[in-house]
């Protein structure tokens, strides 16, 4: 009925996530927040973990990119769910280090790190540092000499694909700041060159093609075109790359006529293309390395905010003015992401209204949805957002020196904070 399996709606016509009333956690907690069904996040990461025993036999690792919702506690379920992490910053690395995440496991991104990331890297042993370009390359081989140690690392691919996404968020085509570029023959001067240096080890290359991709092809393609480059890796200079990653991408519902394939096609299907292509080139299967980020918490999550005003402008539209916005929210701004919203206390009602669902902030553009379809509302109703799992607590900001808001975990009847909403005092305690 809903975009998400996780959200339903119970007996006295109230929205649930993972079977707790909506209305209830927000009474519990205020609003606005953050609420995440923990189940529907365990229920994903073991899916793509079950696919790479079930197509690679095992031979592989799910890392979740975490950039699409970290904090201590995800950082802790993608360790009891047996997969690593990927980092794209020196903070999102101390987030896993701070809850003791085995760092042979951890993947680090990042088109600029910074020195002090990179000796951070060096220093807790990160299992692939997926490196961008030929100054980091450098440096980072530099660090790991001075400190007299080896580091792995992975070298980040543009293959040059075109995945049909939003453009602000197709990285793998050659137009892109992200990696080396194929084509221009950087990728492989950038190979033989870390393949002669002495404290990096070159594990494996790496690619991601977008985000939000519901078609398989450009996977499939993006994998054989890698494959390519290992062999031309192996004929000119002798050196087998033994693992490859695939970055993330995979598409999820966030309004009812999306319809995103499910994990296991994609796996089928590109692991059917590497598993072949791989014999038929005369290679190894190598180690397969997948980054899901939005498929793993993006349809687990939901904001809950209060109405505060209902603003009807005849012939033009009416504004519910919600008590959060574009600082937990800035997708619809950014990107026009389309959302499904409920008022979460009206679940049952037909939703009848034409409404733009606009934020507290002092912006014009701070909308949360234009011409959604929702319940008849009033001052006090709670309205939920679903689908915001993925890219929203992440992305939030202090605009307005508005707090951030709390993240909830629900599992089994019980809720529990993960993140407490920012105080005041908080706000503040930087400022001197
Ligand atoms: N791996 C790499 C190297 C990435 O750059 C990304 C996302 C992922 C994995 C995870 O991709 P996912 O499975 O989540 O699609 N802020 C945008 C999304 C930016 C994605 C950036 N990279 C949004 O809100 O839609």
């Amino acid at each position: 009925m809903y975009v998400s399996d996780c959200i339903s709606a119970n007996e006295r016509g109230h929205l649930t996530i993972g079977s707790y009333d909506t209305v209830e956690l927000a009474k519990k907690y205020g609003t606005p927040l953050y609420a995440y069904d923990e189940n529907e996040i365990r229920k994903n990461l073991k899916e793509f973990k079950k696919s790479i025993d079930d197509e690679y036999g095992g031979n592989g690792l799910v890392v979740y990119a975490s950039k699409a919702f970290c904090c201590k506690e995800m950082m802790r379920v993608c360790m009891q769910e047996g997969v690593g992490v990927d980092v794209v910053s020196g903070g999102e690395l101390y987030t896993a280090l701070s809850v003791d995440f085995p760092t042979e496991n951890i993947v680090f991104h990042g088109n600029n790190k910074t020195y002090d990331e990179l000796v951070m890297a060096v220093e807790n042993n990160v299992g692939r540092v997926i490196v961008d370009n030929l100054t980091e390359l450098e440096t980072l081989n530099t660090i790991a000499a001075e400190k007299g140690v080896k580091i792995g690392i992975m070298l980040r691919i543009k293959p040059g694909i075109d995945a049909h996404t939003h453009s602000f968020i197709k990285t793998g085509q050659i137009d892109s700041k992200f990696g080396f570029a194929l084509e221009t023959g950087e990728a492989l001067d950038a190979i033989k060159e870390a393949i002669a240096m002495s404290n990096v080890e070159l594990r494996g290359l790496h690619c991601h093609i977008g985000s939000q991709i519901f078609d398989l092809d450009p996977f499939e393609l993006a994998a054989t075109v890698m494959l390519d480059l290992f062999k031309q890796v192996k004929d000119e200079t002798g050196y087998e790359l033994k693992e490859l990653n695939l970055g993330g991408g995979f598409g999820i519902k966030y309004l009812k006529s999306d319809r995103p394939r499910a994990f296991s096609d994609y796996m089928r299907k590109v692991s059917a293309a590497v598993n072949s292509y791989s014999k038929d080139l005369g290679l190894e299967c190598p180690f397969i390395l997948i980054e899901p980020g939005r498929s793993v918490v993006g349809a687990a999550g939901i904001t809950l905010y209060t109405v505060g005003c209902v603003k009807d402008i005849p012939d033009v539209r009416t504004y519910v003015s919600v008590d959060g916005g574009m600082g937990d929210n800035p997708r619809y701004a950014l990107y026009q992401s389309a959302y499904e919203v409920i008022c979460a206390n009206k679940a049952g009602d037909k939703r009848e209204w034409t409404v733009t669902v606009a934020g507290k902030c002092c912006e014009s553009g701070d909308l949360i949805q234009e011409w959604t379809r929702l319940q008849p509302v009033e001052p006090g109703d709670i309205l939920a957002v679903l689908s915001t799992g993925a890219y929203n607590y992440s992305m939030a900001s202090n605009y307005n020196r508005i707090p951030r808001l709390p993240v909830i975990f629900v599992k089994n009847g019980k809720a529990r904070e993960v993140i407490k909403r920012e105080t005041y005092d908080q706000l503040i305690e930087c400022d001197i």
